[in-house]
């Protein structure tokens, strides 16, 4: 990795995010705030990732200790915070939590009836800490909306005007969840300039996303194909999305190459390396197939992600019964997610009438979805919006040719193999019909051992790894603080 750092570069980064693999993941998100900062180090950056603290098995078996004690008042309720460093940055950057007794001491990520005061609070025990400790870091840069209120607050709050020059950078991740909440929330914020109210609203309620967008320095995408289609579809924010144009810039994610890794993936059956990709990915296949009573000599296609609209979910029991009932296709299929309890019911009534045929893992597993990728032949991505998508991305790291549908980030980084160069498989729409036309285009491919073959070489190939990416952090750092 190129250290490319000059002696007048930004150097301290603090990310602030909901999610850092292997901290705490519920998926994508994590995924990218438990790498970038990794590769930002290799720049030469001194970067931090600052979090909530959740009581999972990482911060249960990991050395930490407390570097800031303090309290703040949210409204009328007086809060302890606690900031918790690993000591020993396992990670490869600076890890710290943010605990408060009450709020951010919790198993789960998401899903409390409180989460609007849980992230307020995160994003002001935050701001008090650092204010308090005098830490004035180059560049702080936002993940989503439960970090949006930032910005404002450093911009915005009498409180925090140490940090009014410091450039603020928002990566969204996924516009269709914006943190909304009521106005007599407001009452909850750090004392902020009430003339600029009209900076938190979008359509009369507080809207952190919005919020994010109009005051950060710049805000990047996931992928270049995702920033357009912000400005078009984008639950309401598609004109504010339109109008800070000129401030964006769409920066395709990596993968972390250093934990998707065929060679050396602990997780794996059976590692395996670009040249003997097609025994190993065999033997990874068998001794899966064998797990969920599935048989191995047919080819496995997979879906791994949650059972949501956005990833087309609802669409996966039609895809399957139609495919599955058709006359003489030989084809076995293994889902692993949760979410839209409808689309769990079904795929378990699926996985009754299709045994032998379908194996469904109702959860998220890690561990598992690892050895997915490196077992199936296929991948499917129904998805509706998808802002970049890893998992085509870790799919062709793993030689499993992904079949996906033509939107943001899978439009970006995957070519039809109808196309000069093509290694995957794409349809337009998000229905069945489109789907199962992909599924029976790959069924055909399958056919064809020595192009499957070539096939897989080409995309292990495929250089996915953050180090490109990383870089154009690291310029759009330096452009700001310049
Ligand atoms: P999103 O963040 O929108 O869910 P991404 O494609 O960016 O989608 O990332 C999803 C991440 O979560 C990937 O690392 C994928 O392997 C993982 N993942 C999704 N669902 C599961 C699951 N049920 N079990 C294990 N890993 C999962
Ligand atoms: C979001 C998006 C997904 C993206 C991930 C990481 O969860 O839905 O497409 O890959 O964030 O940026």
């Amino acid at each position: 990795m190129a250290n490319d750092s000059t002696a007048t570069d930004p150097k301290h980064v603090i990310h602030l995010s909901a999610e850092c693999y292997p901290v705490a993941k519920v998926g994508g998100l994590g995924d990218v705030v438990g790498a970038l900062p990794k590769y930002l180090q290799h720049a030469g950056l001194n970067a931090w990732v600052v979090m909530p603290w959740y009581n999972k098995p990482f911060v249960q078996r990991h050395d930490f200790e407390v570097v800031y004690r303090g309290n703040f008042q949210q409204g009328s309720r007086p809060l302890e915070v606690q900031v918790y460093k690993e000591k020993h940055d396992v990670l490869g950057f600076g890890l710290y939590l943010i605990k408060i007794p009450g709020l951010l001491d919790r198993d789960e990520i998401y899903s409390y009836v409180d989460e609007s005061e849980q992230f307020m609070a995160f994003q002001h025990g935050f701001l008090h800490w650092i204010n308090e400790a005098a830490i004035i870091p180059d560049v702080v840069h936002c993940h989503d909306h439960h970090t949006g209120l930032i910005p404002f607050l450093m911009y915005h709050s009498d409180e925090f005007t140490a940090f009014k020059d410091v450039p603020t950078v928002a990566t969204v991740h996924n516009g269709e969840y914006q943190g909304w909440m009521d106005w007599n929330k407001a009452i909850l914020l750090p004392t902020f300039d009430t003339w600029k109210w009209g900076l938190l609203d979008w359509d009369k309620v507080i809207n952190p996303l919005a919020a994010l967008i109009k005051c950060c320095t710049v805000f990047t995408t996931v992928s270049e194909g995702y920033l357009q289609e912000l400005t078009e579809q984008t639950n309401g924010l598609e004109h504010l999305f339109l109008m800070e144009q000129h401030k964006s810039f769409g920066i395709v994610n990596g993968i972390d190459t250093m934990v998707w890794d065929t060679e050396r993936d602990d997780m794996l059956h059976q590692n395996y390396r670009i040249t003997d990709v097609q025994s190993g990915k065999n033997k990874n296949k068998a001794f899966l197939c064998n797990e969920f009573g599935l048989d191995s000599t047919k080819p496995l296609l997979a879906y791994i992600g949650r059972f949501a609209g956005e990833k087309g979910a609802d669409l996966l029991p039609g895809i399957i019964e139609n495919i599955l009932s058709s006359d003489g296709v030989e084809l076995s299929i293994i889902v692993l997610g949760s979410g839209d309890p409808q689309v769990q019911t079904a795929m378990a009534f699926l996985a009754e009438k299709y045994q032998g045929k379908l194996g469904v893992h109702i959860g998220y597993e890690e561990e598992l979805s690892h050895r997915i990728y490196a077992a199936a032949d296929f991948l499917i991505m129904p998805s509706r919006v998808e802002p970049c998508g890893l998992n085509q991305l870790y799919s062709m790291r793993y030689g499993t040719i992904p079949i996906v549908r033509r939107t943001g980030g899978l439009k970006d980084t995957v070519r039809d193999i109808s196309e000069k160069d093509g290694y995957g498989i794409t349809f337009q729409h998000a229905d069945i019909d489109d789907a199962v036309f992909a599924i029976q285009r790959a069924l055909e491919l399958y056919k064809d051992k020595k192009r499957m073959q070539q096939l897989r070489k080409q995309l292990m190939k495929i250089d996915f790894s953050w180090d490109k990416s990383a870089t154009k952090y690291v310029e759009l750092y330096r452009n700001i603080t310049k």
